[in-house]
């Protein structure tokens, strides 16, 4: 153990059920830096830290604070130790407001016991400013941007005089001018001598903003070391165990028949005269910034949402799409952004959770045909290296990316002609986002025609045939792969660039 080290964890070990998720796991921490915590999905980061929180118990190892042996019996004593916790999945109330979700348990009262608002509005007006932020702490939750829900946690690290502020994958829910707010926060923070344990996939991230990384594997600390000192490939290859290549995975086919038209489609105040067409086999991918309307497109497309004018021809013909049952007849498939609120039943066991929408398959005589449904499972699960002990435990107790990894199975199982992805590689590792990629473009080989919803142009770059470009609703540029660069996407989707280029 260093004995200058803010923070040591040393010998950690974990299992569940029988399971080890955590060998002999050793963790230093300095104060005033940022920490990359690193390791693929599944590696045991979110478990880790989860001890250090107090939501966990280790089944052996110490928990060192200056030097000082610690035990997290729990997450307020954990927090009262001086250690925040912002999750995975963030845990903001939406239906309180700012400064009731500020002071969640630990309410401000006068001395008659009443709640005293003044002053926890006031105060929370006090750290809002120190972050920069002008905000009214009445203001309901649900009316802000994901970001926003963030800074609240950051701000209730900070009502606490956290020391240590721990943020699991921060950024997988942020537009990029959000990312670089959240960075700007994290300087900030460092510099007033908070350290921050910073759990991400985004190696650029770890790059701009990190100072030391730790990296797991299979739940064994495998490295640890100076951001500046490591290269991104080293740091990978410890990572992943392999080299990852980031070559575009594009294959140029002759693209099939047209499959979708959309012509002239509008909702007030979310998207305006779309038009654009699918063909068989070709992969085309939408990208922008936050609040660009694509999201909101497909999900009208799919039958999500009512409200919007235009034309939907599926195979020549003129569909009307009020619902989501319309879609999935017509063909067409959707996974959405969001894995929590929208793409996974927590009570359900992980198998069961991949089947779902495509009963079908499965089904014989009214009855589910385990074997099959066991052996696509299997598929899958060598696949895109899903880890998982028991398929027939529930989804919650996989990591926040293998859960990911089971919703994409499951929309690779369905049999639908168009598939649009929303966001797919969302908390998903280097090395099985190319996997994933793998497959898309395997079923566009295939004669699928793929959407892909990404605000990552590097993403879109490595496996589109065609890209649009959108900002505030509307198509501002539309590439064919071999004329797109980041550079020129990023230009259109900031709103710097505004011509849009027609492709014949
Ligand atoms: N409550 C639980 N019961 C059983 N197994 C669990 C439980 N929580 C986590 N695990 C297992 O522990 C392992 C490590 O999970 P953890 O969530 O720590 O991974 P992670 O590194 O955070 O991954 P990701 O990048 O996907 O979020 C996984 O195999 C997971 O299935
Ligand atoms: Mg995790």
């Amino acid at each position: 153990m260093s004995e200058h080290s803010l923070l040591t964890m040393t010998n950690i070990n974990k299992s569940f059920n029988r399971v080890t998720v955590l060998k002999d796991v050793k963790l230093c921490v300095e104060q005033g830096e940022v920490h990359a915590l690193l390791g693929e999905n599944g590696a045991g980061k979110s478990t880790l830290m989860n001890i250090l929180g107090g939501v966990l118990q280790p089944d052996e190892g110490s928990i060192y604070l200056n030097g000082k042996e610690v035990k997290m019996l729990n997450p307020r004593l954990a927090q009262s130790n001086g250690i925040s916790f912002i999750h995975q999945e963030l845990n903001v109330v939406a239906d309180l407001a700012i400064y009731e979700n500020m002071f969640l348990g630990v309410e401000l009262r006068n001395k008659f016991g009443f709640l005293n608002v003044r002053d926890m509005c006031d105060k929370t007006t006090e750290i809002m400013t120190k972050l920069g932020v002008d905000i009214d702490p009445k203001e309901y939750v649900r009316n802000l941007d994901t970001s926003y829900k963030q800074l609240i946690e950051i701000a209730k690290a900070l009502l606490h005089n956290s020391s240590i502020i721990i943020m699991d994958e921060p950024t997988s829910a942020l537009a990029e001018h959000e990312v670089e707010r959240l960075f700007d926060l994290m300087r900030k923070l460092k510099e007033s001598g908070v350290s921050i344990i910073y759990i991400s996939h985004k190696l650029k991230e770890i790059q701009a903003v990190c100072d030391s990384y730790t990296i797991l594997r299979d739940g064994e600390m495998v490295g640890s070391g100076k951001v500046k000192e490591g290269s991104l490939e080293t740091i990978t290859k410890l990572m992943v165990g392999k080299s990852v290549s980031d070559k575009r995975l594009y294959q140029e086919h002759e693209l099939g028949a047209k499959i979708l038209e959309v012509k002239n489609l509008s909702s007030p105040g979310l998207f305006k005269q779309i038009d654009f067409t699918l063909h068989q086999g070709e992969i085309l991918g939408f990208t922008g910034l936050a609040g660009d309307g694509r999201s909101e497109l497909f999900e009208s497309i799919f039958g999500f949402r009512k409200n919007y004018t235009g034309e939907i021809k599926v195979n020549n013909e003129v569909v009307k799409i009020n619902h989501p049952k319309k879609a999935l007849k017509a063909g067409i498939g959707l996974v959405p952004k969001d894995r929590k609120e929208n793409a996974i039943i927590k009570d359900l066991s992980v198998i069961h959770n991949m089947s779902l929408s495509s009963m079908g398959h499965f089904e014989k005589k009214g009855f589910i045909h385990e074997k099959t449904e066991k052996d696509r499972f299997q598929h899958y699960k060598d696949q895109l290296n899903i880890k998982v002990h028991d398929p027939n435990v529930t989804i919650d107790k996989l990591s926040g990316g293998n859960q990911q990894k089971v919703v994409i199975a499951k929309w690779l199982e369905v049999n639908a002609n168009v598939i649009i992805f929303d966001n797919p590689t969302q908390g998903i590792d280097v090395g099985a986002k190319t996997e994933i990629y793998e497959h898309i473009v395997q079923l566009a080989e295939q004669g699928k025609a793929i959407i892909i919803l990404s605000s990552e142009a590097p993403e879109v770059l490595r496996i589109c045939h065609n890209i649009n470009v959108m900002y505030h609703g509307e198509i501002i540029a539309r590439f064919k792969r071999e004329d797109a660069s980041e550079d020129e996407i990023m230009g259109y989707a900031t709103g710097a660039k505004k011509e849009a280029e027609i492709i014949g």
